[in-house]
C-alpha cells in the first residue's frame, strides 16, 4: 500500500492543527481516517464539540470530498469516512498545499488591539501566517504575537498600504483597525470618518485590487440598530445609528455591499454585541466589564451612570475570534450578528465580579446619561445557521478569566 509512504500522523495532526488537540493515534485507509484523542470531547462543552465537528466535516469535505454527516464521534474515537482519500490529495494536504488547507496569508488590521491581538494569536495558533497594520494609537506593542510579521502604518497611508498588499499577497484580510470611542465620533465626526469610513476604503480597494479571497469586516451590533423595537435584535432591523461611529459602521458596511455586488469581492460584516475579556483597554470610552474588573481589582469606587438597570449583550472575546475565524470558513456574503442573546444589566456584572472576588465593591450612583440606550442584546440565530457557531463561554466563566487576567494571575 502506497499510503504506508505518507507520514499519517502527520498528516492528521494537520487536520486538527487549529484545534489544539492532542492524537494519541491515528490510523489511515482507503475510505476512513480514525483518531484517537487525548481527551474525551465529552470533557468539552456541547457547543465546543459542534464548532469542533463542523471544521473538520468543513476541512474534509472540501479535501477528501468525504460527505458531511459520515463522520462519527464515540468516547475519544473519531472516524471520518472519506469518498476519495486519494495519494495525490493527502500529499497535498500534508504539504500544506491545498487552498483550504494550506498556510493562509492573513492581514489583520488593528492586530495590536483588544480583539485583533487575541485573534492575530489564534490564527498562528491555526497555522496561518498573518500580518498586522496597527498605527498603535489605542493598541499595544506588547500584545503583538512576536510570530506575526508588523507593519506599524495608519490605514489611512494609502502609498504604503498599496505597497504592503502588493508585497504580501493576502488570502485573507481581517480588518478591525478603527477609531472606536463612541464619544470621540460625537466630538469629531470627520475623524471618525476619516479613519473608520476612508482609512477602511483604503483597505478595501486594496484588498478588491489584489484579489484577496475574503474580507471580513468587524462591524457592530448595538450602534447599528439604535433603539431597537426587538430584543434580541435580528440583522433584519432597520439600522438607525445614533452616533458618528454607528454611521460609520454601517457606510463601510454598504460599501462592502458595493464591492461586492459590482466587482464580486467576498466579504462577511460580523455586527458585535459587547466584548470583552483579557487585553481589553481599561481606560476612557473602554467596556464596562474590563473597566468594572479593572477598579474593582484595584480596590477603586465603581461610578455607575443612572441604576444599573440597563443591559447590554456581553460576549466573550475567545468566542469573537472563534467567529471570525470561523466566518472564513464558508461562501456567505453579508451580515452576522456575534453575540449571546442575552441581556445583563450592570448590576450584574458587578454582582459576578463580587461573586469571584469575595467580597463586596464600594460604587455610586451618578445621574443617567443623557440619551443612553436602555436596552441591548443581539440575535444570534444566523451565526447559528450560516456559520455554525455558538457562545460557548457563559458570562461568569469570562468574567473569572477577565478577572484572573487584571489580577496579573494569567500570561499577557
Ligand atoms: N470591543 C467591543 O465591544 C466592540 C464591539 C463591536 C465592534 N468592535 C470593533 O472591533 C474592532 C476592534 O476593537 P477593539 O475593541 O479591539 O478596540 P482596540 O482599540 O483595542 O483596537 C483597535 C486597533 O486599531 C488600531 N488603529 C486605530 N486606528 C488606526 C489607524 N488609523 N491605522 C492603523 N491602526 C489603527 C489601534 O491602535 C488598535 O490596535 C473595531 O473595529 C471595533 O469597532 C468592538
Amino acid at each position: 500500500m502506497r499510503y504506508e509512504k505518507i507520514k499519517k500522523r502527520d498528516l492528521i495532526r494537520e487536520a486538527f492543527f487549529e484545534e489544539a488537540l492532542e492524537i494519541i493515534t491515528g490510523k489511515l485507509t482507503d475510505s476512513h481516517l480514525y483518531v484517537e484523542l487525548d481527551q474525551p470531547p465529552t470533557e468539552l462543552s456541547e457547543e465546543k464539540i459542534r464548532q469542533l465537528k463542523r471544521r473538520i466535516d468543513g476541512k474534509f469535505n472540501r479535501v477528501f470530498n468525504s460527505a458531511e454527516g459520515k463522520n462519527h464521534w464515540h468516547d475519544r474515537h473519531l472516524s471520518i469516512a472519506g469518498e476519495n482519500f486519494t495519494e495525490e490529495l493527502l500529499e497535498k494536504f500534508i504539504a500544506g498545499e491545498s487552498a483550504a488547507n494550506g498556510r493562509r496569508r492573513c492581514l489583520v488590521t488593528g492586530g495590536a488591539g483588544f480583539i485583533g491581538s487575541n485573534l492575530v494569536d489564534a490564527l498562528i495558533e491555526r497555522g496561518d501566517e498573518v500580518a498586522v497594520i496597527d498605527n498603535l494609537s489605542s493598541g499595544k506593542r506588547e500584545y503583538l504575537n512576536p510570530r506575526a510579521k508588523f507593519y506599524e502604518v495608519d490605514i489611512c497611508n494609502r502609498e504604503l498600504i498599496a505597497d504592503i498588499f502588493a508585497e504580501e499577497k493576502f488570502d485573507y484580510v481581517f480588518h478591525l483597525a478603527a477609531q472606536i470611542d463612541v464619544r470621540v465620533s460625537v466630538a469629531d465626526p470627520a475623524l471618525d470618518n476619516k479613519i473608520n469610513v476612508l482609512g477602511g476604503l483604503n483597505i478595501l480597494e486594496n484588498c478588491n485590487k489584489t484579489k484577496v479571497k475574503k474580507i471580513i469586516f468587524i462591524s457592530t451590533g448595538g450602534a447599528l440598530y439604535g433603539e431597537a423595537e426587538e430584543v434580541p435584535t435580528k440583522e433584519s432591523h432597520p439600522t438607525r445609528p445614533l452616533s458618528p461611529y454607528g454611521i460609520h459602521k454601517l457606510t463601510f458596511e454598504k460599501y462592502l455591499h458595493y464591492y461586492s455586488a459590482v466587482f464580486g469581492q467576498k466579504y462577511i460584516a460580523l455586527r458585535l454585541a459587547n466584548v470583552y475579556g483579557p487585553r481589553q483597554y481599561k481606560g476612557g470610552e473602554a467596556g464596562v466589564v474590563s473597566i468594572f474588573v479593572d477598579y474593582a481589582v484595584n480596590g477603586k469606587k465603581l461610578l455607575i451612570n443612572g441604576d444599573g438597570l440597563q443591559t447590554r449583550d456581553f460576549v466573550y472575546v475567545g468566542d469573537v475570534v472563534d467567529a471570525i475565524t470561523t466566518a472564513t470558513e464558508n461562501d456567505y456574503v453579508g451580515e452576522i450578528n456575534i453575540a449571546t442573546g442575552k441581556e445583563t444589566s450592570l448590576l450584574e456584572i458587578i454582582e459576578s465580579i463580587e461573586f469571584f472576588l469575595g467580597r463586596k465593591i464600594a460604587k455610586e450612583h451618578l445621574p443617567a446619561k443623557a440619551g443612553e440606550q436602555r436596552r441591548s442584546a443581539l440575535d444570534y440565530a444566523r451565526a447559528k445557521e450560516i456559520i455554525g457557531w455558538l457562545p460557548a463561554i457563559g458570562l461568569s466563566e469570562g468574567i473569572k478569566k477577565t478577572i484572573e487576567w487584571a489580577s496579573g494571575r494569567t500570561e499577557r
